[in-house]
């Protein structure tokens, strides 16, 4: 069975002005979310994953690649005067304090989300009842304000809100990382609920390991603007083939010890205004070598769903971190590919 995909990104790159320089945040990036999908997006903080999501959904311009959802292209910054949000591209953000109103009561705000075309007022707070009721929320609360809630019922306030504008795709930028650890794990696990059960796509963003990996279908693992890796999650989470992603995976806090940052991820992500020469990761690699000095690997097929951009991935057909000394064979592309292997 070929499930549908309902969101297609292809090359997207998006850059900021900064000291008059051009700083591609996002360099060139293919992603897809499917019908009843979560994808999971980690990396370290500054690497790209809130400015590929806003302008995925159209809150920031995007500078190349193009967006699709259920086939046609999502709205696009640019376009006109202001920031345009395609109804059926809906976003989450960390802090629901900064997209509820204070002083509307929760009802009110969760109805503005509904279609113009459910009329009747009657008909509109039902169904403002019945997405409180889906969330887990009583829906006696619609009359009553933010602040009387905690915040993982404000999150979950604004998951109702975003589901009444009947979205195919939901894209969630840290949307529980604010909520302590119970919290994170039930709000996450309602997102999941949701998406199974609408048929919806999620892109759930988190530089939280541990959340992706209980929710999660697939993950793309993103560094320096670049997806370095992507695949089923629990095929990428026990055969990491990128040094990054086992290093990432390496710092997730374990029982009984506190989290710690393995050696390999020592030092911070450069800046992308000024990228290291071929791979990008190369200035922090624990296993760099001479070609990856030279040359920009791309992604390329590891396994089944699996793609890593590595020199060394795949060369033993084992995951870069099983001690076995690796295979310098430089893995080289195709003349026509959209990101031709850099040499200097
Ligand atoms: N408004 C902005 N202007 C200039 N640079 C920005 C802006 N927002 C983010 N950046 C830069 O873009 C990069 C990616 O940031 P961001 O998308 O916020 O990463 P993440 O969400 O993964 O933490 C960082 O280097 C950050 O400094
Ligand atoms: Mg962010």
């Amino acid at each position: 069975m070929t499930t549908q995909t309902l969101l297609e990104v292809r090359d997207l790159s998006v850059d900021y002005v900064r000291d008059r320089q051009l700083v591609t945040a996002v360099a060139g990036v293919d992603l897809d979310v499917r019908a009843g999908e979560v994808v999971g997006l980690v990396g370290e903080s500054g690497c790209g994953k809130s400015t590929l999501a806003r302008a995925v959904v159209g809150l920031l311009p995007r500078a190349g690649g193009t967006v699709t959802l259920d086939g046609r292209p999502a709205r696009e910054v640019g376009r006109s005067a202001r920031p345009v949000h395609d109804r059926r591209l809906q976003m989450i953000f960390q802090d629901p304090y900064a997209s509820l109103n204070p002083r509307r009561r929760v009802g009110r705000q969760i109805a503005d989300g509904l279609p113009h075309s459910l009329t009747g007022p009657a008909a509109r707070s039902a169904r403002v009842g019945d997405l409180l009721v889906a969330v887990g929320l009583d829906p006696e609360v619609a009359g009553r304000y933010p602040h009387e809630f905690s915040g993982g019922q404000r999150q979950r306030i604004a998951i109702a809100r975003t589901l009444a504008a009947e979205p195919s795709v939901i894209v969630a930028d840290e949307a529980v990382s604010a909520l302590d650890a119970s919290t994170q794990a039930q709000v996450a696990d309602l997102l999941l609920d949701l998406v199974r059960s609408l048929g919806m796509g999620l892109l759930f963003i988190s530089h939280d390991l541990s959340v992706v990996r209980r929710i999660a279908d697939r993950v793309a693992v993103m560094y320096l603007g670049r997806i370095v890796e992507s695949g089923p999650t629990a095929q990428v989470w026990d055969r990491p083939q990128h040094p990054y992603t086992s290093a990432l995976m390496a710092a997730v806090p374990r029982l009984g010890r506190d989290a710690e940052l393995p050696r390999a991820l020592t030092g911070e992500v450069p800046d992308p205004a000024s990228p290291p020469e071929g791979c990008r990761f190369s200035t922090r690699c624990p296993r760099v070598a001479a070609p990856c000095h030279v040359d920009d690997p791309v992604l390329l097929p590891v396994g089944t769903g699996h793609l890593a951009a590595c020199l060394l991935a795949g060369a033993t057909g084992a995951g870069p971190d099983d001690g076995r000394p690796l295979s310098l064979t430089p893995r080289t592309l195709p003349a026509d590919d959209r990101h031709p292997t850099r040499k200097s």
